[in-house]
């Protein structure tokens, strides 16, 4: 999920529409307010952390945690290039998305819920507001990566299995599920 952004080649707008603070209910349970803000890069450090922890609710081994050291790290330099944001409730970090572009589509480059905020509603909130992002910049796609246990999410939402990324993990095959997201088709 966190190839190099390639903007030259992007065929989207390199214009940066603005975008209203949104505030979005959380779930009726919590009956909690959830912002969804543009990341700073000072933030980098509090998002490497979300990643990390929200990798982890996976129960993969630590020592696959620490090969994808430079995956889960969020450089200043991303948030400052890229389209991040990042969801608050009750002030606090729970989540935060990145998006680059390329050959004429956008890719989600990162989408990271922490564990006690999951199935809230914050990770839909967050990918409806990149998709939301990705139609202001033109593009008509939206690319994922998934980890394999996210791709019934982004399936849940309307995206389509197209591809599969085959990496290797200690020697074996490891598939990774590729996903397009239509943004031109939804309203
Ligand atoms: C995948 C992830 C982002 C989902 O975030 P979330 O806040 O728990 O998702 P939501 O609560 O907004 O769920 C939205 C819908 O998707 C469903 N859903 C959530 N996770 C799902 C999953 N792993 N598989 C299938 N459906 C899922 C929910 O049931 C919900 O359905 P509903 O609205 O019809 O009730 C979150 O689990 C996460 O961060 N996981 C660990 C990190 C990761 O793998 N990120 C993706 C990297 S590609």
């Amino acid at each position: 999920m966190t190839r190099e952004p390639n903007r030259s080649q992007s065929t989207c707008s390199v214009f940066s529409p603005p975008l209203p603070r949104l505030l979005t209910p959380i779930s009726s349970r919590t009956a909690r307010a959830m912002q969804i803000l543009r990341a700073r890069p000072e933030d980098a450090a509090k998002l490497t952390e979300i990643a990390f922890t929200s990798k982890r609710h996976w129960g993969y081994p630590e020592r696959w945690i620490a090969s994808w050291f430079h995956l889960l790290t969020i450089e200043p330099r991303l948030i400052a290039e890229q389209e991040t944001y990042t969801a608050h409730v009750d002030g606090a970090p729970v989540g935060f998305y990145s998006l680059s572009g390329g050959f004429g589509r956008m890719r989600l480059e990162h989408l990271w819920v922490l564990p006690e905020a999951m199935r809230r509603g914050v990770g839909r909130s967050l990918f409806v507001h990149a998709v939301e992002r990705a139609r202001a910049f033109g593009c008509e796609t939206l690319e994922i990566e998934s980890d394999p246990n996210a791709a019934g999410f982004y399936e849940h939402l309307g995206a389509r299995r197209v591809a599969t990324t085959v990496t290797e993990l200690e020697g074996r095959p490891r598939e990774l599920p590729v996903l397009v997201y239509e943004i031109a088709r939804t309203a």
